[in-house]
């Protein structure tokens, strides 16, 4: 799904683009590719299936000077059209070995298109839709690169991002972008285009954001922007690449997930810092303010799996502190199904990257409609943001690897936010409002206290690691912490979880209940204590195993056979150190079993195809 590319001139380009190479594996790990080229024509390929690192093996043990090369386009893949082979790893390559291309997205005509190509003789090595391109721009060729491709272009049906060397213009690049995210690093004679801006970090001082429907052709060192629709050169913004270094560095610990998770107090500081001033009691922000006054009557939520849970749980907190009543659907099903898109309703996309091409599509939609959209997102420039109508950055930080941990924090946060800002301004208790506050501003101490005790977690998940099933419960606004748990638990360890709401459990899934099925009942102090205890006591009655997810004040030790403690907060709080409890757990749970945690199986971050 994933690729980048780098161009150099005059310089030596291919050690440091491999490293280069494995910032962007995060975005596809399933194979790696590359193709140099030199001023000559003459050309270096080089594939291997799964990691970047088998293809710098290979590279390095090749006898071939890779310095030589100035063009250079490389991709890593998550699988689409096709099993995770070499035949199927780009870059690909036309049947005479004179155009190579990297593709991310998906043709949606490839098969008409192989159809034509086989009639005319073409035969085809592997079964992508990329192969087919390759081979379409050698079929089609006229005069140039540049204005083969505008033609080609028009055959392929959309989405995609593609890049294209011809070896007969050595020192020409051309790419397409049709959906599928693209950005233009620039730095002193050199040029990069990669997936996006964050593994550009290293290299470049400021990018481009490319938009649809756009072409960029590199020629020797110098660059053209060009509209597909009108032909016309485009003079496009500028922008500066922030870069840190603590962003790529693990620190001590074993793996990203574990440094995010421990991350998730200094962000919260961060939040406090910008947005709150205890003194006046007051949420500071413009943006806020701006939504506030237009009063929407209404919140639609739109977003994918861990980015949706988190707008389940908004929408109790939309519900209960700002009376608005709120929707939440995932964007596969939106995208899909009839709209009512009206001018009191506010649309809400929630999403890490920004890029997810299934809420960027309801994006799109709720736009040709006319429906007001607000973006919360955590990486800065992404086209989620660019496109909405305002919006709110969820300032994690720099989250690569695939499960989400500080970024689902920063959007229940922000949601919290606006959901407090908008009550504060209609019907919300100010006794209340200014309660939530103040538990807030001791939440990084809360937080930090789950973190302390984390060893305590890890004996609870290594234990647990070993059964195959899990159920996951909890009611209200903790139910979506259930699935949301429930979803990073599958992702990292491979067993089978299911979260539900404690009190469906007898209209079905109890039937399941067993001693080797445990159950992780969450269960804070609040209003639904009670209940819990009876639902407890259900599936002890079958000798079900229960590990039960309290705060330190809890009477029925003797009823579970394990305890995850969290310190108190309120209701409204306690899904804060309720994740980052469950992020432990889940985390541990995968150590123990020793899974591949920053890359889990089959899965990519950032998913930019449908
Ligand atoms: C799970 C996870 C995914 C993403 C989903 C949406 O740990 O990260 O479920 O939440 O692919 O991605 P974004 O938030 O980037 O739209």
């Amino acid at each position: 799904m994933c690729w980048i590319f780098a161009y150099k001139w005059d310089k030596e380009a291919s050690p440091f683009l491999l490293e280069w190479l494995k910032n962007l594996e995060y975005r596809g790990y399933d194979s790696a590719g590359i193709c140099e080229i030199n001023k000559a024509g003459e050309f270096y390929i080089e594939k291997a299936v799964w990691k970047v690192s088998n293809l710098a093996t290979k590279v390095e043990n090749s006898d071939k000077e890779l310095e030589w090369y100035n063009t250079w386009i490389a991709h890593t893949r998550w699988a689409t059209h096709g099993k995770v082979t070499m035949e199927n790893t780009h870059p690909h390559y036309s049947k005479n070995e004179r155009f190579f291309i990297v593709h991310n997205g998906i043709i949606e005509n490839y098969i008409e298109l192989k159809k034509e190509l086989e009639d005319r003789g073409y035969t085809f090595y592997g079964e992508t839709d990329t192969e087919i391109v390759a081979k379409l721009i050698e079929d089609m060729f006229e005069t140039d690169i540049e204005t083969t491709i505008k033609k080609v272009f028009r055959r392929i049906t959309w989405a995609y991002a593609l890049g294209v060397i011809d070896r007969q213009e050595p020192d020409t690049l051309i790419w397409v972008k049709i959906w599928s995210p693209l950005v233009l690093g620039l730095a002193e004679w050199e040029y990069f285009l990669s997936s996006d801006a964050n593994a550009l970090a290293r290299f470049a001082k400021t990018y481009i954001n490319l938009d649809d429907w756009e072409m960029v052709v590199i020629k020797g060192n110098t660059h053209k922007i060009i509209s597909l629709d009108s032909g016309l050169s485009l003079d496009k913004q500028i922008e500066d690449i922030t870069y840190s270094e603590d962003n790529y560095a693990l620190w001590d610990f074993s793996h990203f997930m574990e440094k995010e998770i421990f991350q998730v107090p200094e962000i919260i500081d961060n939040f406090i810092k910008w947005r709150i001033d205890f003194e006046t009691l007051e949420i500071k922000s413009n943006t806020l303010e701006e939504l506030a006054a237009k009063d929407f009557k209404r919140i639609e939520i739109i977003a994918s799996w861990t980015s949706y849970n988190a707008g389940m749980t908004a929408s109790y907190l939309f519900e209960e502190l700002a009376s608005i009543p709120t929707t939440v659907y995932v964007s596969t099903e939106f995208k899909y199904k009839k709209k009512f898109i009206n001018t009191d309703t506010l649309y809400i996309f929630i999403s890490q990257s920004g890029e997810t091409a299934d809420s960027l599509e309801s994006l799109k939609v709720v736009k040709n409609k006319w429906g007001f959209t607000f973006w919360i997102v955590n990486v800065v420039g992404s086209s989620i943001a660019r496109l909405s109508d305002l919006g709110l950055y969820t300032h994690s930080g720099r989250e690569v690897w695939v499960a989400a941990t500080k970024s689902f924090i920063g959007q229940i946060w922000v949601l919290l936010i606006m959901a407090l800002y908008l009550g504060n301004k209609k019907d919300l208790e100010y006794t209340k409002y200014k309660e939530i506050l103040a538990c807030m501003q001791k939440l990084k101490d809360n937080v930090s206290l789950v973190l302390l005790e984390s060893q305590k977690i890890q004996k609870v998940a290594k234990k647990y690691a070993h059964y195959k099933d899990m159920f996951f419960l909890w009611r209200n606004i903790q139910y979506p912490m259930a699935m949301e748990w429930s979803l990073k638990c599958k992702e990292i360890t491979y067993n089978h979880t299911e979260a539900y709401s404690a009190g469906e459990l007898k209209h079905g899934p109890l039937s399941l209940i067993e001693p080797s099925f445990p159950t992780l009942l969450i269960n804070p102090e609040g209003r639904f204590t009670d209940k819990n205890v009876s639902t407890l006591k259900e599936i002890k009655a079958r000798d079900g195993l229960v590990i039960w997810l309290i705060t330190k004040w809890d009477k029925n030790k003797d009823l579970y056979d394990d305890v995850i403690e969290i310190p108190h907060t309120i209701e409204e709080l306690s899904i804060f150190p309720v994740s980052v409890a469950l992020q432990l757990f889940a985390y541990y749970a995968a150590r123990e079993l020793d899974r591949e945690i920053d890359k889990p199986r089959n899965l990519a971050k950032s998913v930019t195809v449908e």
